[in-house]
């Protein structure tokens, strides 16, 4: 039988594992096969999770650390729909929506997204729209006026916010400023006036706020437009209760983003470094910091490598959460010069995951977990504790 087109992308992941459970559910979405944004949906949620575990086990075939502590995993399961903290529609060819799956030219139309929850399909809907009126962007011949509308809500406040990515500053875009901001937390618009396809860029003004808070445990962050959020609140909230209980002493948190991890085990060690590259990001962790009364936590803005080069502290716990590329190699490296007494990893891609632990020596696997932080799509979360052994 010839692939849909929705699931060639992961041929080489997913093809083989998913074919004795495609059709075992029913698609809740008029678009899935389309839409680039899930891949799953005709899969029951046990058997996704049942998938997810035997992608890692051919992953790690033959990882004598790994094997046993996946041979006894359950992928943890999360809500398999209305999960997701962000939605970024592409505004083009007079549509507004997702990219087809496979197909960077072709945009599908969504009207509502079963990934998001019901107060951001409602803004979603008036603020599509309200787009309508104004001109959008084509990004193959790099003309027009509005590239994306992105949608950011907090899991757990409820909080929502909405950022228009624009391709340089104009009025038209007053349309969709009046409808949405009575409706929402926090608007932002933002200038991307560059050729490569971002739904980030300057900001030009925050119209109402210019954030969203959401509280972990009753610990409050702020989250600007250009910074990173887990997708998934209650899945990433399950993982630092989990990190809060490996983390000790001294310890650094490379990748650290607006601070959320950090934050969060501050009150389980004796200090916290936190280490990341986009100032913005650094900037929300310092006033979460502050306004949570959190004194032991520390933010620079840093390169993770430049700032191991010249920083080889001393360390009882080492965090690292990279992003989807991994560390790099000279990274994990230093780490293991470096030397610290724990290591957490936190890993939203199994495959780079694999690749920096092999370059790490002197450590033994602690644990290994797997978190389904992304239901419906092939991604998943994983969390390894890793031990010095010499
Ligand atoms: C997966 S996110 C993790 C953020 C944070 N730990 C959290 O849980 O919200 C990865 C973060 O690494 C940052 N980053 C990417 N490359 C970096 C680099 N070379 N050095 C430092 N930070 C980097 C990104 O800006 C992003 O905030």
């Amino acid at each position: 039988m010839r692939q849909p087109r929705h699931r060639k992308k992961f041929k080489n992941v997913y093809d083989d594992l998913s074919k004795p459970y495609i059709g075992s559910a029913e698609p809740e979405c008029p678009h899935f096969g389309h839409c680039g944004g899930c891949a799953f949906q005709d899969i029951r949620y046990d058997l996704q999770l049942e998938m997810k575990k035997k992608y890692l086990l051919s992953l790690f075939a033959g990882n004598e650390r790994i094997v046993p502590c996946i041979e006894s995993l359950e992928v943890k399961g999360s809500s398999p729909y209305e999960y997701r903290n962000r939605m970024d529609f592409v505004c083009a060819f007079g549509k507004r929506g997702l990219r087809e799956r496979g197909r960077y030219r072709e945009v599908v139309d969504i009207a509502d997204c079963r990934l998001m929850n019901g107060r951001m399909n409602m803004i979603w809907k008036q603020a599509r729209s309200a787009s309508e009126q104004v001109e959008d962007y084509n990004y193959l011949d790099h003309t027009g006026f509005l590239r994306y509308i992105v949608i950011r809500g907090a899991g757990i406040t409820g909080e929502t916010m909405v950022n228009c990515v624009l391709s340089r500053e104009g009025n038209e875009i007053e349309p969709v400023l009046r409808s949405i901001t009575p409706l929402v937390e926090s608007m932002s618009l933002i200038i991307h006036d560059g050729l490569a396809d971002l739904s980030g860029g300057r900001i030009l003004e925050d119209v109402k706020r210019g954030y969203i808070e959401e509280t972990f445990d009753g610990i409050t962050y702020r989250i600007t437009p250009n910074s990173f959020f887990q997708s998934n609140s209650l899945c990433a909230r399950d993982i630092y209760r989990r990190i809060a209980q490996e983390a000790r002493g001294r310890t650094l948190d490379l990748f650290s983003g607006v601070g959320s991890i950090s934050l969060f085990v501050a009150k389980h060690v004796d200090s916290i470094i936190g280490v990341e590259l986009i100032e913005e990001a650094v900037a929300s962790a310092r006033d979460s910091a502050a306004r949570n009364g959190i004194d032991n936590a520390t933010f620079i803005s840093a390169d993770a490598l430049a700032y191991m080069r010249e920083n080889h502290g001393i360390y009882d716990t080492l965090i690292l959460d990279p992003p989807r590329t991994g560390a790099h190699p000279k990274v994990m490296k230093m780490i293991s010069e470096c030397a610290p007494e724990r290591i957490i990893y936190m890993s939203c891609n199994p495959s780079t995951f694999r690749e920096n632990i092999a370059l790490l020596t002197g450590y033994r696997l602690i644990s290994f977990e797997a978190f389904d932080m992304f239901p419906q799509t092939p991604h998943m979360e994983t969390l390894a504790v890793f031990e010095r052994s010499s």
